[in-house]
This record gives structure tokens, C-alpha cells and sequence, in this order.
């Protein structure tokens, strides 16, 4: 969360450290700030609310300076008001910060007996105090002592008044990169603020310092030894964090599906076969586990957790699915027979990382399924399986969600295959997932329209249950995730079967069901918790596969998806979901793409 830049160079600072801070918008939008050194010393400008309002303030102000820093916040510590937004200056340094310090209330009274009076309610704010108080001159020596302070999670830019020719740099579990360019570098949390001009990169590890000028970056260690470092190139291109013809970035993303499957299609399917030699993961690996457990937030978990049906149903291997935020404290069993999978889009979410982090640390085998590539999660395990999917901007995710799950589909396959369960099929089912670009294409241009007007249906409600079975629960599980995260609907998944065990007691003549019915083995099952429904007065909207037999009364309100086999109409169904909360957003006029107290990145735990 929050997302933090810098920029050193020629152009025109503020106006780039601005247009950075506009890439970086999607970690945190609470407010925004930015400072400039010079040598006449450090200027800082913040406020509430969006980018768009410090770009309006520094056509105003008087920055001039080859160096600049800035901040989007997601407020942890403090309300979003202008003294809580970063910079936190004090006159002798700026900082901006992404991450949690939680020994703030002892670092408090520490500073009050200094004779520091806090301003705001952040613990950001005490970095710069210690940093103001520790300053000698030396700004190396200067981050270094402070680092031994804090305790917590911290990425941080820093400028110091008498430093004007550079920005300083150090981090601790929240991620920050460099970008490289000649004669100019910049300062970021992700890719996302740099890409526009460099490729190149350094990934900052733990505890690193950098100084970074206009001709070069140097990197110190733990020791303040100077430590040498691999440039990362990125293969992302700017373009794609642009939206295009789209109004929003989340319709741009979903309409990117039929290209992120054709992606993994060409890395991950050789000869008709799922094949993972690409991503350089060895046969031989994946044939040694006995159990598997996936660990993720959010969307990427509801991934998961078709992935866990796919694994035991094609390869007889038991999953178990957990949320990352709870795996950490559980005292997870791992064994050598354990294969861990950690799936997430941004690759930086504190949870997942925190648990990746103690599995390597107890020697389990793991990989990633993971779309940004040289990000913190895929640092921490065996192997990584890449998604392809190009950055992904808007909040509520799309394309990775369906990237997520074509990988775990195919790995599944794999798995089937080494297990010796899936011989024959196997090319059969590859088939109809190859299909699937060209059908999600077609369903994306043929649908809109109809799902247009199911989201004005749908506004007329202010609670939504979704509900199937089987592979549409675990749909219905992110389609309610999708509705409530974008439109502020109140919406739950339910096993269908499930409803009559207690929420059945919660439908009324205002409740809509959407009720997924594409799993041919379980349609009368599901059917029947349909008719429960409507003979309570509640509306059904039903999205079902061709060629299955619905009652007639269910069709009033129905939306028909093409036939496909049963195992792959997750990724059918998904992309309706997602245009459907689209819609209903939309029709409410609300910030599709940056919906109220969320951050795309979740970088705190
Ligand atoms: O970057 P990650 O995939 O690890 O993020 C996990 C969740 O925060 C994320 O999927 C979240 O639930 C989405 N905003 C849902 O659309």
C-alpha cells in the first residue's frame, strides 16, 4: 500500500515525480505529496485526496531543484488529512514512506523526550524525526542508525537538505526498485512508475541503502560495505499502463483475456501437453509431493481454490487452501512431501510474502504463480510460474485472476500427467483450453449488451447472493468478491446447497440470487436450491452453460454461456462476473478503478 517515487535528472522535476506519482495511483489514493531539494534546501507540498490535486498546486509553487520525491497514500496510522500525508519534512530531511513501524508508540515517547513534538498521527513521521536527530552529516551512517531503531516494514526516499545532487533510499520487507537510465535515475515502489522511461533496474534486498545521483547509483549493505548489483531488465513495455479506448482500466483488462490465455498457451502447452519447461521447472520436481497447499489473498486465493479442484480431480493429489494471512500464525505442517504454492498478482502482498518467507525458512519446497516478475514472492521460492498477463492496474483484478487460473489449470494437467491419473485425457482437455481465447473473445463482444442490462437489474437490490456448485461456487466465491469491491454492494457467495442450511432465511422479495449453473453432473441439485429461492420470493439472475436443460421458469432472467467442457467454464463465467460488477459500478458512477479504502498492492499485514 502507498505507493512512493523519486526522481533525479535533467527534466523538469516535479513534473515527473507528478507523472510517476499518476502511474503509482492504484497503490493508494488517500493523498498525495511531494518534496524537492535544492541547495537552498528542501520544499514540500501535500494534500488530501487525489494526484490530480498536487499537480494543480505545483503549476503554483516554485520547485525547481534535480531532485524529488514523492508519495500516494493508504493511510494505516491517522485519518487521510494534509498532516498526515508524506513528505514528513523536518529542515534538515524529507521522507516518504510505504510500510508499518511497530514500535512506533515507544519511538514516540523516545522522541518527546528529545524535545520532538509530533505533528501528525503516522509513525512515518518518526522516521524523519530520528533522522533529523541522528543527522551528521553523513547520510549513509545517518539510515543506517535509524534502521537499528525501527521495527516494522518500511520502504523509504529520503532527501536531505544539504544533499541536493542525490536521493537516498533504504527498505525492509516493503518493496522499492531503482530505475536506470543514463544520465537520470528514478525511485519506485513497482515497475509501474519507471516503465515509461527505462527498462532497467535494481531490485533493492533487505536492508540496502542506495545513493542515487544523476550518473550513478551506489548500493550499500548491512555493513555499509558497497555491494555489487545485477541490473533486472524488465520485458513489460510503458504503453500498457495507458487505457486505451477503454474508460476505465479494469474493461481494459478484462478485454485483454483472450491474450493473456493465448500467453500462457504458447509458454505453457508444448506438443498438445501442459509443459513447464519454460518457467525451467523440472519434471522431476513436481513428481516428488504427496500434498499441496496453496497459500494467497483475495482473488488470487478463490484462484486457488480452483485449483485445488482441478489438482485432486486430475492428478488425485490432496490441496489445501489457506489464506496467507492465517497460514503465518497457524503453525502450518510442512514436510518434505509438501509442495507449497504461493499465487499473487503483484507478487508483494505482505501476507503471501510473510508466509513464502517461512516456508523457505523451513526448508519446504514452493513456487510462485506470480504475474510480476522480479518481485519480492518470486524471490523466495523454488520456481516461479509466470502469468503474462502485462501490469494490471485497475483495483479490482481481471486478467490476473484468469492468467491465475490457466496457470493452475495447466499445472493441474501437468500434475495428472506425472501421476500417472490423466494419460489419455490429457490432450483433450489442452484442446479445449486452447479454445478458449478465441470463445472468451467472442463472448466479451457478443455479451455486453445483455450484461449491460442485468447490471441495472441488478441496482435495484442492495444485497446479492451468488451461489452454485462445485467449480460455480468457487466463481460465485469472486464474482461477490467482484460485485462488493467495486460497487459497495453487500454480496455473498454460497455453496447452493448450502442456502438452506440458514441464509435462506435472509431471502426476501429484495434478495437476488446469481446463480451459476454450467456444471452438467450437479445441474438438478443446483436447480432444485434455485426453485427454493423463487418459491420464497427472491429473484434468480442464472448464468448457465448451452446444452444444459433449465426449467423454463428459471430462463426469464438468464444469461447463456457457449458450451464448453465442464472444466474450463471458469473462465467463461469469470469474465461475465467481472463485466457485470463493471456494470453495476459504472451505473452507480463510482471509481471503477479505485474503489473507496482499498490499494491495489497490500504491502502492510
Ligand atoms: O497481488 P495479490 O494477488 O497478492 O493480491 C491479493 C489480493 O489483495 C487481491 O486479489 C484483491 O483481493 C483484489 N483487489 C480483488 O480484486
Amino acid at each position: 500500500m502507498c505507493g512512493i517515487v523519486g526522481y533525479i535528472g535533467p527534466r523538469k522535476v516535479c513534473d515527473i515525480v507528478v507523472r510517476q506519482l499518476k502511474k503509482m495511483e492504484y497503490r493508494g489514493y488517500d493523498s498525495v505529496g511531494l518534496a524537492v531539494v535544492n541547495e537552498n534546501g528542501i520544499k514540500t507540498i501535500k494534500t488530501v485526496g487525489r494526484v490530480a490535486e498536487i499537480e494543480k498546486m505545483v503549476a503554483d509553487a516554485e520547485l525547481s531543484g534535480v531532485c524529488g520525491i514523492g508519495h500516494t497514500r493508504w493511510a494505516t496510522h491517522g485519518e487521510p488529512s494534509e498532516k498526515n500525508a508524506h513528505p514528513h519534512s523536518t529542515n534538515k530531511v524529507s521522507i516518504v514512506h510505504n510500510g508499518i513501524i511497530e514500535n512506533g508508540e515507544e519511538l514516540k515517547g523516545w522522541l518527546e523526550s528529545q524535545g520532538y513534538a509530533l505533528e501528525s498521527e503516522t509513525d512515518s513521521e518518526m522516521i524523519a524525526k530520528l533522522l533529523d536527530f541522528y543527522y551528521d552529516g553523513n547520510p549513509i551512517d545517518t539510515l543506517r542508525k535509524v534502521s537499528l531503531r525501527l521495527e516494522g516494514a518500511y520502504a523509504l526516499g529520503v532527501l536531505f537538505h544539504d544533499a541536493p545532487d542525490a536521493m537516498f533510499a533504504l527498505k525492509k520487507e516493503s518493496p522499492l526498485i531503482v530505475g536506470i537510465c543514463d544520465d537520470e535515475k528514478f525511485l519506485s515502489s513497482d515497475l509501474n512508475a519507471i516503465l515509461e522511461y527505462t527498462n532497467r533496474y535494481f531490485v533493492l534486498e533487505e536492508d540496502e541503502i542506495a545513493v542515487i545521483r544523476r550518473n550513478k547509483v551506489e548500493i550499500f549493505g548491512t555493513d555499509n560495505e558497497k555491494v555489487e548489483k545485477v541490473e533486472s531488465v524488465a520485458n513489460w513495455q510503458a504503453g500498457v499502463t495507458d487505457k486505451q479506448k477503454f474508460s476505465h482500466f479494469m474493461r481494459k483488462e478484462i478485454a485483454e483475456q483472450p491474450c493473456v490465455l493465448s500467453n500462457i498457451i504458447r509458454k505453457n502447452i508444448k506438443g498438445g501437453a501442459p509443459d513447464f519447461s519454460a518457467d525451467g521447472i523440472p519434471d522431476d520436481y513436481l513428481r516428488k509431493f504427496r500434498r499441496i497447499c496453496i497459500v494467497a489473498c483475495g482473488t488470487a486465493r478463490y484462484a486457488g481454490l480452483a485449483g485445488k479442484s482441478w489438482i485432486e480431480k486430475f492428478a488425485r493429489i490432496p490441496v489445501e487452501v489457506v489464506v496467507a494471512s492465517e497460514f503465518r500464525y497457524m503453525d502450518p505442517i510442512l514436510s518434505r512431501e509438501t509442495l507449497v504454492i504461493f499465487i499473487s498478482q503483484s507478487g508483494e502482498t505482505a501476507d503471501t510474502l510473510a508466509a513464502a518467507r517461512l516456508v523457505k525458512a523451513a526448508g519446504t519446497s514452493a513456487i510462485g504463480i506470480v504475474n510480476t516478475a522480479g518481485s519480492s514472492i518470486t524471490r523466495e521460492v523454488d520456481y516461479n510460474i509466470f502469468l503474462e498477463a502485462g501490469i494490471e492496474v485497475a483495483v479490482a483484478s481481471t486478467k490476473a485472476y484468469i492468467a491465475m487460473l490457466a496457470a493452475l489449470y495447466l499445472l493441474a494437467l501437468k500434475l495428472g500427467l506425472l501421476t500417472g491419473n490423466l494419460t489419455n485425457n490429457v490432450h483433450f482437455l489442452c484442446n479445449e483450453f486452447m479454445d478458449l481465447p478465441e470463445i472468451l473473445e467472442q463472448l466479451l463482444a457478443d455479451k455486453e449488451k445483455e450484461i449491460e442490462e442485468f447490471a441495472q437489474f441488478c441496482l435495484k437490490f442492495e444485497v446479492v447472493f451468488f451461489a452454485g456448485r462445485g467449480l460455480d461456487y468457487l466463481l460465485a466465491l469472486e464474482g461477490a468478491l467482484k460485485l462488493k469491491e467495486i460497487s459497495y454492494i453487500n454480496a455473498q457467495a454460497y455453496a447452493a446447497g448450502e442456502l438452506k442450511h440458514g441464509p435462506l432465511s435472509l431471502v426476501t422479495k429484495d434478495t437476488l440470487v446469481i446463480a451459476l449453473a454450467t456444471q452438467g453432473y450437479v445441474l438438478k441439485k443446483t436447480v432444485s436450491n434455485l426453485q427454493e429461492i423463487k418459491a420464497r420470493g427472491g429473484s434468480v439472475l442464472l448464468i448457465f452453460k448451452a446444452g444444459l436443460d433449465v426449467p423454463r421458469e428459471l430462463l426469464s432472467d438468464s444469461l447463456k454461456l457457449p458450451r464448453v467442457e465442464d472444466n474450463v467454464t471458469p473462465f467463461l463465467t469469470a469474465a461475465v462476473l467481472q463485466l457485470l460488477a463493471y456494470h453495476v459500478a459504472c451505473a452507480k458512477k463510482l471509481d471503477v478503478d479505485k474503489p473507496r479504502n482499498l490499494a491495489k498492492s497490500v504491502t502492510v499485514e
